[in-house]
């Protein structure tokens, strides 16, 4: 069990809006040179904070940083280390739903019940929860076993 995480999938009205703008206008913001494919994230902390991130790439393709990792990275940062809820923003329809790495660098923040807001093109939304997308992963916990 990942002991270090605390969320709650309740959000309200506004919550979710202002996550999915935030969102959206982060995916202006993407630095996607090489594959062109745009995503913005934006994380709503505990204490009821804001904070985007974009996907970030690299003339060195593999050094490129995905939208979600650069959000949690900047919070954790910043000392954030609680979080209710993520919004990913992208052009394409389905929403494209977090790949495995960032999965798993979200769940080392967060219990299986954090929702993923996933926004397609026209800003039509499915939610996940971070336990869906990743099941029984290796988390902090299991390094004390
Ligand atoms: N990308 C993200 O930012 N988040 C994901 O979960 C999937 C992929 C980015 C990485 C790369 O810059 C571009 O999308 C194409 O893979």
């Amino acid at each position: 069990m990942n002991t270090m995480a605390t969320s709650s999938p309740i959000l309200t009205t506004r919550e979710i809006e202002t996550l999915s703008s935030k969102a959206q206008a982060a995916k202006e913001v993407a630095y996607c040179p090489y594959s062109k494919f745009r995503v913005g994230a934006c994380l709503l902390t505990q204490s009821g904070e804001y904070i985007t991130g974009a996907n970030i790439e690299n003339a060195s393709y593999p050094v490129g940083t995905c939208a979600e990792r650069t959000a949690f990275g900047t919070a954790i940062v910043a000392g954030q280390r609680e979080f209710k809820a993520i919004a990913v923003a992208t052009d394409i329809s389905p929403p494209a739903s977090p790949c495995g790495m960032c999965r798993q660098f979200m769940s080392e923040f967060t219990s299986p019940s954090f929702p993923v807001y996933m926004y397609d093109k026209s800003m039509k939304c499915t939610v996940v929860t971070i336990g869906e997308l990743l099941p029984g992963c290796f988390g902090p916990g299991d390094l004390d076993k």
